[in-house]
């Protein structure tokens, strides 16, 4: 494998620029792409490096080549695609997808980079926009041992924790557990702080007393300020959800899995979307709420 000092990042989103940031603030020769090419142009004027006009440009001579784009297509176009990544790739370098998509995917890239003799991870993130600009992403990936110890520090530059969980698509299946643990708990909270509104209670007070107890989350930590001011531009999308929920769903069909309170939340995330809040946060499932009254 190569020693990695140059890297390509496909996607400069969200998630995506600042994860990039961090790569070029730690030296590395960083090569960028994304499909809007003036947020390729705003993030080479910040943080230096190159900008190209194609994932494959991008990934021209880059040891290691990490995506972080929407869907399992758009993942497809940029890798496999006409001008993706794996065209210009050599022997020898790893391709990393931080993208949440599907295991089949995963599997799909992975017999792919083998055919070019690529290393692959899959490497769905958490810890949001936030965790991205900070550095302090959760990294669940799947790949081979080898691979996942030549990326890894490279990958600890934005991460918390990054977590070897098995073979290809291992980090995807931790992903949609991830999404499954969130779905639900969402919206206990939404339900939780409608039923104080409701009740006449002091909202902020009621959480600042349960938080630190057996109710307690990270999304009750982090979004019940927002939630009681009725605020939601802003966090993880409800379409981006969505998106994750349908390849929850559809592997749990495939594992005979049962999981009927994230069916039920999808759904519930569907009528969110029908009140234009699709670009909303997940904690809008409150809002929901509210507009039933
Ligand atoms: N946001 C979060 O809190 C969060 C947390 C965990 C995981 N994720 C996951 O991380 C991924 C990225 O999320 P994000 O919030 O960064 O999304 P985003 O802000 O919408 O950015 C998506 C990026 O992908 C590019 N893109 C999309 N489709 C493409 C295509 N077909 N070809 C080329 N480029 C394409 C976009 O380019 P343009 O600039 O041209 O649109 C943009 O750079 C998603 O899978 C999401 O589920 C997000």
């Amino acid at each position: 494998m190569r020693t990695i000092s140059t890297v390509a990042f496909i996607g400069l989103g969200v998630m995506g620029y600042p994860m990039a940031g961090h790569l070029a603030q730690q030296g590395l020769i960083t090569r960028v792409y994304n499909r809007t090419a003036a947020k390729a142009d705003a993030w080479v004027k910040e943080y230096g490096g190159s900008a190209h006009t194609t994932p494959q440009e991008a990934a021209k001579g880059a040891d290691l080549v990490l995506v972080c784009v929407g869907n399992d297509d758009d993942v497809r176009q940029v890798t496999t695609g006409g001008e993706g990544v794996l065209h210009s790739m050599e022997s020898g370098s790893i391709l990393v997808d931080h993208t949440t998509a599907s295991a089949d995917l995963a599997l799909e890239l992975d017999a792919a980079c083998r055919e070019r003799k690529v290393g692959f991870i899959d490497a769905p993130v958490s810890g949001g926009q936030q965790g991205a600009e900070n550095g302090a992403l959760t990294i669940m990936c799947g790949g081979e041992k080898s691979h996942f110890d030549h990326a890894f520090p490279v990958l600890d530059l934005y991460a918390r924790a990054v977590t070897l969980m098995g073979a290809a698509s291992s980090g995807q299946l931790t992903k949609m557990v991830n999404q499954i643990c969130i779905a639900g708990l969402v919206q206990g909270l939404a339900e939780g702080l409608h039923f104080a509104e409701q009740a006449g209670l002091d909202q902020q007070q009621v959480i600042d007393v349960i938080a630190k107890g057996a109710a307690g989350s990270w999304q009750m930590e982090n979004r019940h300020k927002t939630m009681i001011a009725d605020e939601y531009e802003h966090g993880f999308a409800v379409n981006w959800m969505r998106k994750d929920l349908d390849i929850c769903l559809t592997q749990a069909r495939r594992l005979e899995a049962t999981l009927p309170v994230t069916a039920l939340v999808d759904q519930f995330y569907a009528d969110v979307q029908r009140i234009g809040g699709g670009r909303w946060d997940t904690s809008s499932l409150l809002k929901r709420l509210r507009k039933a009254e």
